[in-house]
């Protein structure tokens, strides 16, 4: 197949008309291999879940791509400061034996350990919750590209740092190469529930996940 050249892609800010458009991307590009949701049934992303990820568009710090009028990226991302670990904690509380319960319940832990806000000294920091690039289109820098626009767009807000919990390899290298910083790593075998079983299951290749930082 032809592949475009990047100059064929553009990337814009979500608005509140789009919102709709990009939760209908995100079910057929992200959710369906994003190891969190694969990993623990059933397979469809609740509608808590769907509705945080909506939540984020108001603070204008979502971005999709297009190519020739055709969304073929999103990104997903908000605010967060330095109660985060509380919140989250509470959040899991809120929705537990739920899927979306058993997702938080890993996410709680995993910012208890990293603990971004604190650990940098900072009073908030733009977290990235989620990233989807259509399958035709991978491998041509389109997540790279919309992880550079929210970083923009961090700089813009005043907020020191961009982070990212990267839950699949292929988010990782892709932070990797843009030069965030790893803070934390959790492997799915070690985060169990309080009866000693594995919470999450994502398939091969993703062991862990990992968070990132940019400083700004
Ligand atoms: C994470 C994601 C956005 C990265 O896509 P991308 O921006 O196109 O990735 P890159 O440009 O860095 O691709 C680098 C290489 O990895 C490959 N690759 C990227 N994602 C892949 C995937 N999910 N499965 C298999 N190969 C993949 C690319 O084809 C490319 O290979 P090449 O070098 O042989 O051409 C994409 O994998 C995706 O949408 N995954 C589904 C949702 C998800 O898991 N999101 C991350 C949660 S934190």
């Amino acid at each position: 197949m032809e592949h475009p050249e990047p100059s064929d892609i553009e990337v814009r800010q979500v608005s509140p008309e789009d919102a709709g458009d990009m939760m209908t991307f995100l079910l057929t590009h992200y959710y369906p291999e994003e190891p969190l949701t694969v990993g623990t049934s059933p397979p469809e992303p609740e509608t808590a879940d769907k509705e945080f990820l909506l939540s984020n568009v108001p603070f204008g710090t979502c971005f999709m791509a297009f190519l020739d009028g055709r969304i073929v990226g999103a990104v997903v991302a908000g605010p967060k400061d330095i109660h985060e670990p509380e919140h989250l904690a509470e959040e899991a509380k809120k929705h537990a034996g739920s899927k979306w319960g058993r997702i938080l319940h890993l996410l709680s832990a995993v910012e208890s350990a990293s603990d971004v806000c604190r650990r940098f000294n900072v009073p908030s920091s733009l977290h990235v919750h989620a990233l989807g690039v259509d399958k035709e289109q991978r491998g041509r820098n389109l997540g790279a590209r919309l992880m550079t626009a929210v970083a923009q767009r961090a700089r813009d807000l005043g907020h020191p740092l961009v982070c990212v919990d990267c839950t699949s390899v292929f988010s990782a290298r892709l932070v990797q190469r843009l030069g965030y910083q790893l803070v934390n790593t959790l492997r799915y075998e070690d985060h169990l529930d309080a009866s000693g079983q594995q919470v999450i299951r994502p398939p091969p290749p993703h062991e862990s996940v990992q968070t990132f930082v940019l400083q700004l």
